[in-house]
């Protein structure tokens, strides 16, 4: 485990080397990573530093503004509404590899055109240890880690927690005095919502996605998960009020991890379970059924796509 304090300060020393005069640029998704790495190189080097969140559309419910009110001491912060931009390049979109290819190329679209309105030379990642081992192997295309540098063009990139393990970049978080909800936020995939629907993203899954989502990490906050989340995985029959309907199949998962490279289903206890499927059906009248994953990673990933 790393010294937080002696690293922050070795880190801030560094980037601003690295930065100097220039001006430098990061994707901020309100994740712990990236929202660390953000407020590292804003110590470091200032407004030279612009933070771009990209709103995609898929990510989890209130996050925007999260965003907006964690980072609003920066000033040179920019959110991009690209909601819009995202859900129509996603339209038709069903094979897994090709929605993460397109949310990948939408995004660097977003990214480059404010890269290259503040002239940034530098790109700052918030990639960590197990983000380079995974990228390295083939198990799938993670697309905030190497996808930026190698379709624009930057002088330097600073990877200030290239060597870190998760549980270590939150103890940096919270000596940044990120707020809680940020340092202790479970991961979150940068392909967002989309991973955790099968098929086309259409806005009717993605906000059963977020609702579900929501409940789920509502609920499952006490087990203290490594990820808890709902996915929208197909249709099945049920019956609501007295009619038969074809409605959503919501699938929870929750588990225990040290790196996200193998995973353990947690057991939640049944009560829970059962609160979980009846806000979830209850406060949306389009799903019908809600099951539960048991499924360790291996064999199952902890992302549904
Ligand atoms: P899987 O589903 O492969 O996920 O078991 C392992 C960990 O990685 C996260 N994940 C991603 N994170 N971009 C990301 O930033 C991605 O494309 C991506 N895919 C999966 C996942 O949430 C889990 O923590």
């Amino acid at each position: 485990m790393v010294d937080p304090d002696s690293f922050i300060d070795e880190k801030i020393e560094e980037i601003s080397t690295k930065i100097g005069d220039d001006n430098a640029i990061i994707a901020l998704s309100g994740g712990v990573d990236s929202s660390t790495a953000a407020a590292l190189a804003y110590e470091a080097v200032g407004d030279q530093l612009t933070p771009v969140y990209v709103d995609t559309g898929l990510m989890r419910k209130g996050e925007t503004e999260q965003i907006e009110e964690t980072f609003s001491y920066m000033d040179s912060l920019r959110i991009v509404d690209a909601r819009g931009r995202f859900l129509s390049e996603l339209e038709g979109v069903v094979d897994p590899e090709k929605k993460r290819h397109v949310i990948g190329e939408q995004f660097i679209r977003e990214f480059e055109a404010v890269a290259e309105e503040v002239d940034a030379s530098h790109l700052v990642q918030g990639t960590i240890y197990p983000d380079r081992i995974e990228s390295e192997g083939t198990i799938k295309s993670h697309h905030n880690v190497g996808g930026l540098p190698d379709v624009i063009d930057f002088d330097g990139i600073v990877e200030p927690m290239r060597d870190l393990y998760k549980d270590e970049v939150r103890e940096v978080a919270r000596k940044l005095e990120l707020e809680e909800i940020i340092s202790e936020r479970m991961p979150f995939p940068g392909p967002g919502l989309a991973v955790r629907i099968l098929g086309e993203v259409t806005e009717e899954k993605l906000a059963v996605a977020r609702e579900a989502n929501y409940v789920v990490e509502e609920e499952l906050e006490e087990y203290d998960p490594w990820q808890a989340l709902a996915a929208v995985i197909g249709k099945a029959t049920g019956v609501k009020g007295d009619n038969r309907v074809h409605g959503w199949v919501v699938a929870v998962r929750s588990v225990e991890s040290r790196d996200g490279m193998t995973a353990r289903a947690q057991q939640i206890d049944w009560e829970t379970l059962q609160r979980i499927q009846s806000r979830i059906t209850g406060e949306m009248e389009s799903v019908s059924r809600v099951v539960y994953d048991v499924t360790h990673k291996p064999p199952a990933t902890i992302e549904y796509e």
